[in-house]
């Protein structure tokens, strides 16, 4: 059934809804699905802006050629060359053989890769400060580089003010009944989603995300069209959002809580991640947060590395190195820039513990890092003979926590 949505008197989203996908990328668990907006702007000549993932191709043709009956469309606008929303390129081409294609130069590129049977096709390609005009509309193009990919564009529409954003401003989680994020709960529904969606996906692009919201500063800016999840149109909202993508992009953190994250094979670290946890909210009278590092999603504890400053590992050493888990959650957060945090560690070790050298070793080349001393050392398992030890920790910590 045509399932399409109207953003405006004359933007319409075609765009589909997956919440049988178990990982986007083959690597992001899904728990609340995912949506692939595409738009479709019914002007004197009709422009598409992207198409959608393979996976909910059939709704986004059926929302097409339902909503454009004998219409023809006189461009597809490609703002970014990633599969999740360029599968159907070719087959709209094919249906619509006038259509001419708007990208960047190196989207043409990409898309010759992805479908050299489009050779020949007539090609518009566009650059920063590029514009097509469409009738009432005029579409003002502007770069993205590296937001994620290296040759995406953003389009401002100078109707509804609005910027056709790729990528950016995109978060996991199905589109529900509602389309826009003023008419859902956004900041206890999807915020957490739209957070690890940014620090796994985007995160490692900061400086290039600054560079983007230098350019929407200067757009007079009514709303936001992201490729994925709820779009934005009130003022309140979007500036909401913005001064997120704003720290976001600077790895400031949101809040000043803590987040324990542990590993564990028989308990006894666990248990003193628990005890520390506990003492440190009480002590702290901050929010704490704890999670089994084998029993998390990776990306779900890079998430909660964006959202706080203060993080506490607790790791046991195994076979002379760090515990897999942890090595694997530590090696995403180098490979995300991690920046601007305060670690402090505890190690446990039954007869030569390292994982706590260890770890201070990849941190210590983090970009404005700071490892709070001292570390604590766990012999197998806590007594109470360690009480004292684990006082001057959570004291550091908390200390630690101050700066
Ligand atoms: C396969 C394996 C390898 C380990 N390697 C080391 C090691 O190299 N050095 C060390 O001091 N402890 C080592 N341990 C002990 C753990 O670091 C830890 O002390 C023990 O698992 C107790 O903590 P837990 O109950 O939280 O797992 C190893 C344990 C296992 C099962
Ligand atoms: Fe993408
Ligand atoms: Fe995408």
């Amino acid at each position: 059934m045509i399932n399409y949505r109207n953003v405006t008197d004359d933007i319409v989203w075609i765009g589909g809804s997956d919440r049988r996908l178990h990982r986007f990328e083959n690597l992001f668990p899904l728990p609340q699905g995912v949506s692939y907006n595409s738009y479709v702007v019914l002007d004197e000549q009709i422009t598409l802006f992207d198409t959608a993932d393979i996976t909910v191709s059939d709704q986004y043709l059926e929302n097409l050629t339902g909503l454009l009956g004998d219409r023809k469309p006189s461009y597809l606008v490609i703002l970014h060359m990633e599969p999740d929303h360029c599968s159907q390129i070719a087959t709209v081409a094919a249906l619509y053989p006038e259509m001419k294609l708007v990208a960047s130069a190196q989207a043409f590129r990409m898309l010759h890769q992805f479908f050299p049977e489009l050779e020949g096709r007539e090609e518009i390609t566009m650059a920063e400060g590029g514009t097509l005009q469409t009738g009432r509309h005029t579409f003002h193009f502007v770069t993205a580089p590296m937001v994620h990919w290296p040759e995406v564009l953003m389009a401002w529409d100078d109707v509804s003010k609005g910027l056709f954003c790729a990528d950016a401003f995109g978060t996991f989680g199905a589109t529900d009944t509602a389309l826009w994020a003023d008419e859902l709960d956004f900041e206890r529904e999807y915020l957490s989603e739209a957070r690890r969606y940014y620090a796994n996906i985007v995160g490692k692009y900061g400086v290039q995300v600054q560079a983007v919201l230098k350019k929407a500063a200067g757009l007079d800016l009514a709303a936001l069209y992201p490729l994925h999840g709820p779009l934005w149109r009130d003022a309140q909202g979007i500036g909401w959002f913005l001064d997120k993508y704003q720290k976001w992009s600077q790895y400031e953190p949101e809040d000043d809580g803590y987040v324990v994250i542990y590993g564990s094979l028989y308990g006894h670290t666990e248990s003193a991640a628990q005890l520390v946890a506990a003492m440190l909210r009480e002590k702290s009278g901050r929010d704490v947060r704890i999670y089994d590092v084998s029993g998390t999603d990776v990306s779900e504890l890079i998430g909660e590395v964006w959202r706080c400053r203060h993080i506490v590992l607790f790791c046991p050493t195994y076979n002379n190195g760090i515990y897999p888990p942890m090595a694997n959650f530590l090696h995403d957060c180098a490979a995300l820039s991690v920046q601007k945090r305060v670690f402090a560690l505890a190690q446990n070790g039954t007869w030569a513990p390292a994982s706590g050298k260890l770890m201070t070793e990849l941190i210590s080349g983090w970009k404005d890092c700071t490892i709070v001393e001292p570390m604590l050392t766990i012999k197998s398992a806590l007594h109470e003979a360690d009480r004292p030890a684990l006082d001057a920790f959570v004291e550091a910590v908390i200390k630690g926590g101050n700066v």
